[in-house]
């Protein structure tokens, strides 16, 4: 069935960019976008962190900040969802325009800021869907003024962690001035160390899994010290990666040289070797999140053979429409069948041995 998020999905991207994604997210609220009957395959189910995913394909951080359509994009076929990032405070983030298409590219570039309702707000939007099924991860971001990073972070467990699905720490987003440094050796171990304890507190029975959301820009000595800080400090996950301030050659759109974070198409390989990076320096035993230029079954099946759990999406929805999950679901299936698996868990990571 061709959904109204792809029939619009055309005239959507005649809009400024910002102006269509809150159409869309308008559209879900409403119930205006039918829900789509996504076939669950067992080959493509994945038991993690206690949780069971029907499918590795999630909703990636940034669509749905405020947790306003968590059940609605679960609803077009998504296996999991990803709300935020959610900072304490409520903050309006930077000053518009902050999200450009680059069609030709497949690309997106953005410097939202951590635009959000805060995480009172978010809140009240877990507890309203109260103990539906599906998975929710939820992202923490910090506020913009904090200087002590770790104290935002463990009010966003506070406030959050009894309702998510899984809990992610994001120090990777471009466009909070410091936030990446956060990704260093010892602060990274303060703040995980910190982080951990404080949910730890907050949830000490049935505790949703800790992941940190890692850049893509990252040295090799970057790599090597997260995988110690991750290995050592409780983190049960990883996310690989967000968008990256590159800009790799061969980019055509016009708005290419705006500043802010690249997502789509040019981050995959970038994001991808990251991904591999960490999966070998981890000796593959934390589980990643692979996201980052996912478009199509190819690309997803190439992040989880890199060492990839689970993957996300969110550029590649702007310009194919929610469509593609099920597209990526079945093409992924096929792509096991072909190859003579029965499972996703016998692929991960098979690119490394
Ligand atoms: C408009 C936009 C906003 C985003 N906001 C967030 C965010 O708030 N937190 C976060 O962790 N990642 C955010 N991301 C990054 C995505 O979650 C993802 O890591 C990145 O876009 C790479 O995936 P993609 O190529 O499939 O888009 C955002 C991405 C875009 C395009």
């Amino acid at each position: 069935m061709t959904g109204i998020y792809n029939l619009i999905g055309p005239a959507l991207r005649c809009l400024d960019p910002e102006m269509a994604h809150g159409l869309a997210l308008r559209a879900l609220r409403c119930g205006i976008v039918p829900a789509r009957h996504v076939p669950r395959d067992p080959m493509l189910a994945v038991r993690l962190w206690g949780l069971d995913f029907p499918n590795p394909v999630g909703l990636a951080a940034g669509f749905d900040k405020d947790a306003d359509v968590p059940d609605a994009m679960l609803g077009q076929g998504f296996g999991f969802v990803e709300v935020g990032s959610i900072t304490p405070l409520p903050q309006p983030g930077n000053a518009r325009p902050r999200l450009f298409r680059l069609p030709g590219d497949g690309a997106i570039i953005n410097r939202m800021g951590f635009n959000n309702k805060g995480a009172e707000a978010a809140r009240r939007q877990l507890v309203k869907r109260g103990g539906r099924p599906g998975i929710v991860g939820v992202n923490l971001g910090k506020n913009k003024e904090t200087q002590d990073a770790a104290s935002d972070y463990a009010k966003g467990i506070k406030l959050l962690a009894p309702y998510a699905s899984y809990i992610v720490v994001n120090v990777s987003s471009p466009n909070t001035p410091g936030l990446r440094t956060l990704q260093g050796r010892e602060p990274l171990q303060v703040l995980m160390r910190t982080v951990r304890s404080a949910l730890d507190e907050v949830v000490p029975t049935n505790t949703p899994p800790l992941l940190l959301k890692i850049a893509p820009d990252l040295s090799d000595e970057d790599k090597t010290d997260i995988a110690e800080v991750i290995l050592s400090c409780g983190v049960d996950g990883l996310i690989a990666t967000n968008t990256t301030i590159d800009r790799p050659e061969g980019l055509t759109g016009h708005e290419r040289t705006q500043t802010g974070g690249l997502s789509g198409k040019p981050v995959f390989d970038l994001s991808t070797r990251v991904l591999a990076d960490m999966y070998r320096l981890c000796d593959g035993k934390i589980p990643i999140i692979g996201v980052g230029g996912i478009y199509d079954a190819e690309t997803a099946y190439a992040k989880i053979r890199a060492g990839a759990t689970l993957v996300q999406l969110y550029s590649a929805l702007v310009y194919q429409g929610t469509g593609l999950v099920e597209q990526i679901v079945r093409g992924l299936a096929e792509r096991l069948r072909a190859d003579g698996f029965s499972s996703i868990s016998e692929v991960v990571g098979i690119d490394h041995r």
